[in-house]
């Protein structure tokens, strides 16, 4: 279902991610989203890089798997930060938390807990815009990162995502109206035959507005990428014929500008 005609608030998306939490850590812990473990997750950690020695935010954290892995991967610390307080708490209780490079913060990306310039990445994996004031973490982000630090955004597509039950032609399926207003997308999350019991609210911002917010809080857009199944994963997995048939994510790389 897709809805741009009606408001919500901060708290309703933050009460869907509450219902959904245990769903959540099944889904991402037992890998069962090939978006994830097969699309995105290899586009993200490429674009990430090594991060040896670096000290990263990792905005809208979930359960903690992306933290864990860049502190596997040699992280200096990393910063997880979600409103949704039990998967604050699924993610300090893994089994793996125990890291003191890992920290997580129950807070919301808008009013970060951390000092200025103290962070060298700032990732946001999969978080959804924000409803209240959707630009403002994006201040938040410039604030906290280093001049020469980086932010990498992944989300979903602002041109060709839609509600599952709309995917049909190329483009959105809506009118121009919702594209350069704001759509809503409210749909109960689907993976590997297992439903969640909320529905998610996402809001979705035209590809100039969605940039643009980005821009107005002192970055540049230094990357552009639109992470997709390979032609050799499509032939050798049907899954991709049905599943990914539009662009569904996009993926950004900004730098923080400095004041000329
Ligand atoms: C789709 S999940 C992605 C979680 C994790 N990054 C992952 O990829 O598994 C979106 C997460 O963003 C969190 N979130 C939504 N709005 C937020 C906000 N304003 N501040 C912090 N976290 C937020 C939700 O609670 C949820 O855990």
């Amino acid at each position: 279902m897709t809805r741009g005609d009606e408001m919500l608030g901060d708290l309703e998306v933050s009460r869907g991610y509450q219902q959904n939490a245990a769903y959540w850590e099944r889904i991402v812990r037992q890998r069962l989203d090939k978006f994830q473990t097969e699309v995105t997750d290899v586009a993200l950690l490429d674009l990430v890089g090594d991060p040896e020695g670096v000290r990263v935010l990792d905005a809208g954290c979930g359960e903690g798997y992306f933290t864990r892995e860049l502190i596997a991967r040699g992280a200096a610390h990393v910063h997880g930060v979600d409103t949704c307080a039990e998967l604050i708490v699924a993610a300090r209780e893994h089994p793996k938390s125990g890291d003191s490079r890992a920290e997580y913060h129950h807070a919301d990306v808008a009013d970060l807990p951390l000092p200025d310039a103290s962070v060298d990445v700032v990732v946001a994996n999969r978080l959804p815009h924000g409803i209240a004031d959707p630009a403002r973490r994006f201040v938040e982000f410039r604030r906290v990162l280093q001049p020469a630090g980086r932010l990498i955004v992944l989300s979903m597509h602002p041109c060709f995502y839609a509600a599952r039950t709309d995917r049909e032609g190329i483009g959105f399926a809506s009118t121009i109206d919702d594209y350069f207003g704001v759509r809503t997308v409210q749909q109960r999350f689907h993976v590997a035959g297992l439903t969640s019991p909320a529905e998610s609210f996402q809001q979705f911002y035209s590809l100039e507005e969605h940039i643009g917010m980005i821009t107005a809080a002192g970055f540049a857009v230094t990357n552009l990428r639109e992470p997709r199944p390979s032609a050799e994963q499509r032939q050798s997995d049907t899954f991709w014929a049905t599943n990914f048939t539009r662009p569904l994510f996009m993926l950004l790389e900004c730098a923080p500008m400095v004041a000329r």
